[in-house]
């Protein structure tokens, strides 16, 4: 009897063990990114560039402000809307996107970014190697033909 309990409970820990392995493989996961992809998106949160940007196309809303007066606060001293990110990587390069992020470079209208990246080297790398592929179509500004449906 006690034989048969040892050989079950390996026989359970081995299952359990594969189980973690399928869960480890990333079988289930809610969205076709690959593991670079997600760590860079989880690094724009983690550095908070959500404050200011959503990317749509990662699913990446902005962050809730911490309290009303913040909310408050970053609602009036906001000039420029903070594009949502999603289109980046077709219109701006790697080279670009890290002096911008470096405080580097002026946009065409001649302002520099909100923020200097603070982050280490290779943050800034992962990030910026993360937001050139980012190329989905941005979106119109306006709302197109009158008969489009929205839900
Ligand atoms: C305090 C708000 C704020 C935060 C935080 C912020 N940004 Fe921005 N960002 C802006 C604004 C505003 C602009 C638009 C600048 C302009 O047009 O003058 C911008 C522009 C950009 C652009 C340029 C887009 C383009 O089309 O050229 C990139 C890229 C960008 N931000 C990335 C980031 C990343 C990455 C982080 C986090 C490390 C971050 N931002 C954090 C406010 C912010």
């Amino acid at each position: 009897m006690k034989r048969i309990v040892s050989i079950l409970g390996l026989g359970s820990g081995a299952a359990a063990l594969l189980a973690l392995a399928l869960m480890a493989s990333g079988l289930p996961t809610p969205s076709t990114a690959s593991a670079d992809d997600q760590a860079a998106a989880k690094l724009f949160q983690d550095k908070k560039c959500n404050r200011c940007h959503t990317v749509k196309v990662a699913g990446i809303a902005k962050m809730e402000a911490e309290g009303e007066d913040k909310e408050v606060d970053l609602e009036e001293k906001k000039k420029v809307e903070p594009p949502d990110l999603s289109g980046v990587g077709v219109k701006r390069d790697a080279d670009y996107l890290t002096q911008w992020m470096q405080r580097r470079v002026a946009n065409d209208d001649g302002r520099k970014h909100k923020k200097k990246f603070t982050g280490k080297d290779d943050e800034l790398a992962t990030l910026v190697s993360w937001m050139v592929t980012l190329k989905s179509p941005q979106e119109p500004a306006a709302p197109a033909a009158p008969a489009e449906e929205k839900k």
